[in-house]
């Protein structure tokens, strides 16, 4: 890898302060080495190994059949790719839920062996003490609240979550807990403003309207890789899953014609 002396990794702090210098960050998720290179490439902030893999890499309906040891191999793979981007990762559905003491494991674990540099987990006051107790460790968390995708059957589906009041008391206990930022997904776009302007760390939106102090796309979602639903906020910015589909039919061609390999790409 071409890697510049002068590149060095994001810190959490720096993370953190982008919201007091008005810079928006930038999150795109990442599973494998690739992905991850080209992503740091072009300078995102921080990648995040999500348990959304379970849908767009391995083609579960929904996230929860992910485990911990699959979100330690892909944030290895992602670490590997990485030169400049903070390392966030996943903790899948149900391996933080039954104890406080559960949820330090799992997360020092994707730090100690995963080299990622922070974990997100899912919900707000009924997770504050899970979240104070891994801080407590020395692991930084990123809360997530609005539409957990990890609840869905609890939550009936992948739908809106417009609760003002539970949503501004979740917000504030993620914050209180000592969370270093926030992942709103799915929420009205006014009442995510009022999130982001009522608490100190950064605010990043997935489906939560431009006033979040930044924002994260799923790698397949933004590329236009995944061949399934499309959510209202995804923004596509590329047509990848055509232009493989193209390139891979002009491969079929050349092969069943002969006219692949020629000399070109033979050795003589
Ligand atoms: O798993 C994931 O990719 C996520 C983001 C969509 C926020 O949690």
């Amino acid at each position: 890898m071409n890697v510049s002396p002068t590149v060095r990794p994001v810190t959490v702090p720096e993370f953190c302060a982008a919201k007091s210098q008005g810079r928006k960050l930038v999150v795109v998720t990442a599973y494998d080495y690739t992905s991850a290179y080209w992503c740091d490439a072009a300078g995102v902030d921080a990648l995040l190994v999500g348990d959304s893999l379970g849908m767009v890499v391995q083609g579960h309906a929904h996230a929860l059949p992910v485990t911990l040891n699959q979100i330690l191999y892909h944030t290895r793979c992602v670490q590997r790719g990485t030169r400049h981007a903070l390392i966030i990762a996943d903790l899948p559905f149900l391996t933080y839920q039954v104890s406080t003491a559960q949820a330090v494991r799992s997360a020092g674990k994707l730090l100690k062996y995963g080299g990622a540099h922070a974990i997100k987990l899912e919900g707000g006051v009924r997770m504050a003490a899970t979240i104070q107790a891994c801080v407590r460790a020395g692991i930084p968390i990123m809360g997530h609240i609005g539409l957990t995708p990890q609840a869905v059957h609890q939550l009936g589906g992948f739908r809106v979550q417009r609760n003002r009041e539970q949503l501004l008391a979740d917000a504030h206990a993620v914050v209180q807990a000592g969370a270093f930022a926030l992942v709103l997904e799915s929420i009205p776009a006014d009442l995510a403003a009022e999130i982001t302007a009522a608490v100190p760390i950064p605010t990043i939106g997935i489906g939560a309207g431009p006033h979040c102090d930044g924002q994260v796309l799923v790698f397949h979602d933004l590329l236009g890789l995944y061949p399934n639903f499309q959510p209202k906020f995804v923004k596509r910015y590329a047509e990848l899953g055509t232009l493989i589909k193209n390139a891979i039919e002009t491969f079929c061609q050349d092969v069943r014609s002969g006219t692949f390999p020629t000399a070109q790409h033979s050795y003589l």
